[in-house]
């Protein structure tokens, strides 16, 4: 049987130098961590490698510089952000290898952390360069992947390393992968998944394995606008993705063939433009001036009775412009009724991807959740049924 291959917590690990592939991949404005919970997430593991008195070396990428160093996405001043974190002065190093690096990740103290520049400033992190694998496997002598949110990228970092150094699954990693798999394999029912985001096309996969999964599928934000217009309602200014009518067919026939719910906006919040007021408009009502910006009171309802219905909740995709005070009141519903029925009614409730994540910080429910996932990209993947070259990399047969 294939399982992922964790560190065993009881091995000594005193004075061993443990790489530690983290998702540092978080939004800065001007150098100024603007969003934390990739970093927070993984500070558990972190502390956990200290008190254990390993050396502990960081690596990570940050945004997609293109092999070229691009001085706006170095990882310094998350190193100052991880010292603070820590209570210790994290050493950052301008370089990710090279014998200057090996040198640096022996002579750090026992319980002491490095933080390696961005990898990808180098081409061959996202090449998966064989040779560029194994020189970063030089800076350790174990590899701890605690990087889901990039597992489902084949870089060097990530899956090429491992052929080069003995490899583990981080706690948070084994923790995600196996929530999310329980999600589609073994879930109780019913259940329910809330979808939203701009694009239908990057969701398709996932929403065609979901389907057969689950009783209800609910579209909200951007990609509902996409179905509102295809059932031939005007959507105004709205955004929305040019000929994908086939694909809206096509989910719509299967949701019937399997016996899912396709749930739509039924009300929506509009305006003239993200700075004017919001005003609540059933879909026959749409202006081709307005902008559907958010969902309305009735389809909260809707979805606040399809959550009490429910004993297993999947959701990603924010329900509107929720950055926005005007417009963030349909996803704080959501998550507040998702939270409540989490802590009092053992719904299992599970959200993924940056922007639901925000979202759900934002409305204060977060300690309401069964699990957050802080990963997009590979949360949908696994979602969707497809292998990550990342945890592919850590299995073992037993
Ligand atoms: C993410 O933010 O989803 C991960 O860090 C992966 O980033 P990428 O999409 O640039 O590979």
């Amino acid at each position: 049987m294939l399982k992922i291959k964790q560190l065993n917590n009881n091995q000594n690990i005193e004075g061993k130098r443990v790489l530690l592939r983290v998702d540092f991949n978080v939004p800065l404005n001007d150098g100024i961590v603007t969003e934390t919970s990739r970093i927070e997430k993984v500070l558990p593991t972190i502390k956990s490698l200290i008190n254990r008195k390993a050396k502990i070396i960081i690596i990570s990428h940050l945004g997609r510089p293109k092999g070229v160093i691009t001085p706006k996405l170095t990882l310094k001043p998350i190193a100052k952000k991880l010292s603070s974190y820590l209570s210790q002065d994290v050493v950052f190093l301008e370089e990710n290898v090279g014998k200057n690096v090996i040198k640096k990740s022996k002579e750090i103290p026992n319980g002491k952390v490095l933080l390696l520049e961005n990898l990808r400033f180098c081409n061959e992190e996202e090449l998966n360069v064989a040779s560029f694998a194994k020189e970063l496997s030089k800076n350790g002598d174990i590899y701890i992947n605690e990087a889901f949110s990039c597992s489902h990228r084949a870089h060097a970092s990530v899956s090429g390393i491992t052929k080069y150094i003995d490899s583990f699954a981080g706690e948070m990693l084994f923790k995600e992968v196996n929530f999310i798999k329980m999600l589609t394999s073994n879930a109780k029912k019913p259940v329910a998944c809330i979808i939203g985001g701009s694009k239908i096309s990057t969701k398709i996969g996932v929403l065609s394995n979901l389907i057969k999964k689950m009783e209800a599928i609910i579209v909200v934000g951007a990609m509902a606008n996409n179905f509102i217009k295809y059932k031939g309602y005007n959507i105004g200014k709205s955004f929305f993705e040019k000929n994908q009518e086939n694909l809206l067919k096509k989910i719509t026939e299967k949701c019937k063939t399997n016996n899912c719910d396709l749930v739509l906006p039924e009300d929506v919040i509009v305006a003239k433009d993200i700075n004017s007021k919001g005003h609540i408009k059933t879909l026959d009502k749409i202006d081709d001036d307005d902008l559907i910006l958010d969902i309305g009171e009735k389809t909260v309802e809707k979805i606040s009775e399809i959550i009490e219905k429910s004993k297993t909740i999947l959701w990603n995709g924010p329900a509107g412009y929720f950055e926005i005070e005007e417009f963030c009141s349909g996803s704080n519903k959501i998550a507040k009724k998702i939270s409540e029925n989490t802590k009092s009614k053992s719904l299992t409730s599970i959200a993924g991807g940056g922007d639901t994540v925000a979202a759900i910080n934002k409305s204060g429910c977060s300690d309401g959740f069964t699990y957050i996932s802080t990963a997009g990209g590979a949360f949908l993947e696994l979602l969707e049924g497809k292998i990550l070259p990342g945890i592919k990399a850590l299995e073992i047969n037993e």
